[in-house]
């Protein structure tokens, strides 16, 4: 085999093996059902022994989830808490609705790349890259849009009428970080000085943010 072509097996067999770890790890058997109370922690969850249909299935994305809260959004997740039987599998869904107006606001998916289908409205959508290039576009009804893994992204209903789309993850539990309550909302509190100088403002303005932010509010 020539230098050349050694060198493209290599990078071939480089990026299959990098792109095996790009998202959750591979089956080794049919199924792994998850035992969401056992003790034993593993990678995902230890599979349990007596597994039915009701362990495969979710009816919960059928109908909108409620979005008279502060931001005008509700998340529906289907991931493994909701469907056991996704363990090992490396996917999960979600439904996202929205009021008109209604934001799902900045946050990343540590696990997972993310793709959306909207099935009513309009929203704007985007994504933020490493090298801080802002990725945005206005979707409609039958489109689809990606996010890709760990960057930050929202989606924004600038519409007179409610907005819904359902998301596919390639992770059966992709995680989520809000950006803005990670940092002003985090247990143990981040200290105020800390976000004051990255935000480059005051310790009341971090303040304000904070009690803005607090979940009961
Ligand atoms: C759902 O998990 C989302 O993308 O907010
Ligand atoms: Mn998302």
């Amino acid at each position: 085999m020539s230098t050349k072509s050694s060198l493209l097996v290599l990078l071939t067999l480089l990026f299959l093996f990098a792109s095996s770890l790009a998202a959750d790890p591979d089956m080794l058997q049919d199924l792994c059902v998850a035992d969401l109370n056992s003790p034993v922690k593993v990678n995902g969850f230890a599979c349990k022994a007596n597994v039915t249909e009701d362990d495969f299935f979710f009816k919960g994305l059928a109908t909108p989830g409620a979005t008279n809260n502060t931001l005008g959004s509700l998340v529906t997740g289907a991931d493994v808490g909701k469907i056991p039987g996704l363990n090992t599998l490396g996917v999960s869904m979600a439904r996202i609705d929205y009021a008109p107006g209604g934001l799902n606001p900045p946050h990343t998916h540590p696990r997972a790349t993310e793709i959306i289908f909207i099935l009513d409205g309009t929203l704007d959508v985007g994504f933020i890259t490493t090298a801080n290039k802002f990725v945005t576009k206005t979707i409609t009804a039958g489109e689809v849009f990606v996010f890709p893994r760990g960057l930050v992204h929202f989606q924004k209903n600038n519409g007179h009428v409610p907005a819904s789309l359902i998301a596919a993850f390639n992770s059966q539990l992709p995680g989520i970080l809000v950006i803005a309550a990670s940092l002003f909302t985090a247990s143990p509190a981040v200290p105020d000085a800390v976000l004051a100088q990255a935000f480059q403002i005051s310790t009341n303005e971090v303040e304000k943010i904070k009690a803005g932010l607090a979940p009961n509010k």
